[in-house]
C-alpha cells in the first residue's frame, strides 16, 4: 500500500485527505512527532508556505513521501485577503470563529454593494529525502455570506458558498465538499504524479 506523510498537525486536513484518497492509502501525519517545532510560515505565497512545511518535515522523515498543504481564502473585495494569513486573520491565538467574526466585519465595512466573490485556493508541495519533487494547485470559486450556516467542516466553510450551490461547505456534507474542495482538486494531481513515480 503506498504510504503518505502529511506535514501537518491539523485534524480537519487529515480528515479531508484520508477520506479523498480512500482506503488504498496508507496516510500518518506529525501527530506522532510532537516534539518537532511547527515551521513558521514566513513565505509570501502558498506555494512558498507549503514547500517550507514540506521540505522541514521531509528532513526529518528522509526516504518517504511528505505531502504539505497550504491553503486559504482569496476574497476578492478584500483585494485576496486574507489569502496567506487565513490561519491568524484574526490575530495572535486566532481561532476558527475570530477568524469568520473579522471576516463578517471587514465585509460589513465596505457595504451590501462590494462583491462577494471569493475563492478557497490550496498549494501541495511534495517532498522525499528533504527535495521538492512537484507542487500542485486546486481552486473552488464561491462567494461569502454575511453569517454563519452550517456546522460542518471547519475555518471559513459556514461562510463560503461554491458556485452552483444554495448551501455553504459547513453544510453541504462532507463528500460533496471532498468531491470538489480545492484539496480534493490539488490531491487529484498529486495522486496522478504520484502513479507515474510508483
Ligand atoms: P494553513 O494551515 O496555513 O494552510 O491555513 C489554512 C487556513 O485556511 C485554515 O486555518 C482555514 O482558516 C483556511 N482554510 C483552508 N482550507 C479550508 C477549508 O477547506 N475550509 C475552510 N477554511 C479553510
Amino acid at each position: 500500500m503506498p504510504s503518505l506523510v502529511l506535514a501537518t498537525r491539523n485534524p480537519h486536513k487529515v480528515t479531508e485527505v484520508r477520506a479523498i484518497l480512500g482506503a488504498e492509502w496508507n496516510v500518518t501525519d506529525l501527530t506522532a512527532h510532537p516534539e518537532w517545532p511547527d515551521v513558521e510560515e514566513t513565505g509570501a505565497t502558498f506555494a512558498d508556505n507549503a514547500a517550507l512545511k514540506a521540505l522541514a518535515a521531509s528532513a526529518r522523515i528522509g526516504d518517504a513521501w511528505v505531502l504539505a498543504d497550504d491553503s486559504g481564502l482569496e476574497v476578492d473585495a478584500l483585494q485576496g485577503a486574507p489569502g496567506v494569513h487565513s490561519a491568524r486573520y484574526s490575530g495572535t491565538g486566532a481561532t476558527d470563529a475570530g477568524n469568520r467574526a473579522r471576516l463578517i466585519a471587514d465585509l460589513a465595512k465596505l457595504g451590501a454593494a462590494a462583491p462577494r466573490t471569493a475563492r478557497f485556493h490550496c498549494v501541495i508541495a511534495l517532498a522525499r529525502n528533504a527535495c521538492i519533487e512537484g507542487r500542485f494547485d486546486g481552486v473552488v470559486e464561491g462567494s461569502i455570506i454575511d453569517r454563519e450556516r452550517g456546522l460542518g467542516g471547519f475555518g471559513y466553510d459556514a461562510l463560503f458558498v461554491p458556485q452552483g450551490y444554495q448551501d455553504t461547505f459547513g453544510e453541504l456534507p462532507a463528500a460533496v465538499k471532498n468531491g470538489m474542495s480545492h484539496r480534493s482538486r490539488a490531491l487529484t494531481k498529486v495522486i496522478a504524479f504520484l502513479r507515474t513515480r510508483a
